[in-house]
């Protein structure tokens, strides 16, 4: 399909090395509380927290865009507003979903219980808030703030989409659109706008975040059907929870009405044995690999894209992001 070399996420921050070093700083400031009790939770998440794919692309898009040497205030208060905002939905996440685990770890609700967990993500919340209006800077702050309640709006339609299981390719596009790629595309825009880009260029910036976050979901829901020793997650979690995504809607392509309603059956009861035969039917119907051919078009979009950009070890680290997405098996 493509000749890609391998990639790690190291390699991509390389250039963003001195920058990583303030940021942290600044992030672990803005993950404090004066209570010590609090503060404990608040370390932890930021003990475990991901591995910063959001903040990079804010990084590497506000450098792609200024020549400037210094780390501005500006470029950190995004970098930070986005990693919150991620930081504070899988919190609250991870109460919806009553998920113990989050990054091979215990979860903030599986640690510290639920309540806690509920009032830890409204915290993250109200310090985005407190962060942004105190900097004054509000177009940033505004700008971030779509994608809250973007993120939000793709939860509960995916919700609605698992009781009715009438999933069809737009509303599975508009779902992964706005819990996945929107704060993506938000992070590479205000990577943009964090260094005064002209409008246009802040809206290309966003286009590409899209297409690497649309690419990135779907890499996810492919994911769903690999071994759990490989993703470190239990096989067909998603499908279990009734969730139609691209494989299945791929595979859904080939087959008559009649055997997608024998399918859509075994999906509702959704125990170990029809959860298997599912399994069974995407891959003998081509379902991933066509899921993944979907997603390198989202890729291949990315790329292009960075090719109206002058070439420097930032451009080379946003072509490297789009085969690091592509490529994990995690
Ligand atoms: C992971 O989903 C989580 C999301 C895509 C976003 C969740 C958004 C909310 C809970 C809305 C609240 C937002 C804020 C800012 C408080 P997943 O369960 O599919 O993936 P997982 O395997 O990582 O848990
Ligand atoms: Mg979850």
């Amino acid at each position: 399909m493509n000749n890609r070399q391998k990639v790690s996420l190291e390699t991509i921050k390389a250039p963003l090395a001195t920058e990583m070093v303030a940021y942290e700083t600044f992030l672990r400031e803005a993950l404090h509380s004066e209570s010590p009790y609090f503060d404990d939770i608040l370390r932890y998440i930021f003990d475990n927290r991901g591995k910063g794919v959001r903040p990079t692309l804010v990084m590497l898009f506000a450098k792609l865009h200024s020549t400037e040497e210094r780390f501005s205030k500006r470029i950190m208060l995004s970098a930070a507003l986005i990693e919150l905002i991620h930081t504070a939905s899988l919190v609250h996440d991870d109460v919806i979903d009553r998920a113990d685990l989050r990054h091979g770890k215990s979860s903030v609700n599986g640690q510290f219980g639920r309540r806690n967990a509920i009032l830890t993500g409204d915290f993250i919340l109200s310090r985005i808030f407190e962060l942004g209006m105190e900097s004054l800077e509000f177009d940033i702050l505004t700008y971030v703030s779509h994608s809250i309640k973007w993120l939000c709006e793709g939860e509960v339609i995916q919700d609605e989409q698992t009781k009715t299981l009438g999933m069809t390719y737009d509303k599975y596009y508009d779902i992964i659109d706005k819990k996945t790629a929107s704060l993506l595309a938000i992070s590479c825009g205000v990577g943009a706008l964090a260094v005064k880009a002209p409008a246009a260029e802040v809206d290309a910036a966003y286009e590409f975040g899209r297409n690497i976050g649309m690419a990135f979901q779907i890499k996810d829901d492919i994911l769903d059907y690999a071994a759990a020793d490989q993703t470190g997650k239990p096989m067909c979690a998603d499908l279990r929870e009734h969730k139609i995504t691209l494989p299945l809607l791929k595979a859904f392509d080939t087959m008559t009405p009649e055997e997608v309603a024998e399918a859509k059956e075994l999906v509702r009861l959704g125990n170990d044995e029809a959860i298997a035969k599912v399994r069974n039917i995407v891959e003998q119907r081509g379902g991933i690999a066509a899921a993944e051919e979907a997603m390198e078009e989202f890729i291949q979009k990315a790329k292009k894209a960075l090719e109206s950009y002058p070439e420097s070890d930032y451009r080379t680290s946003l072509e490297l992001m789009c085969d690091f997405l592509a490529q994990r098996k995690k």
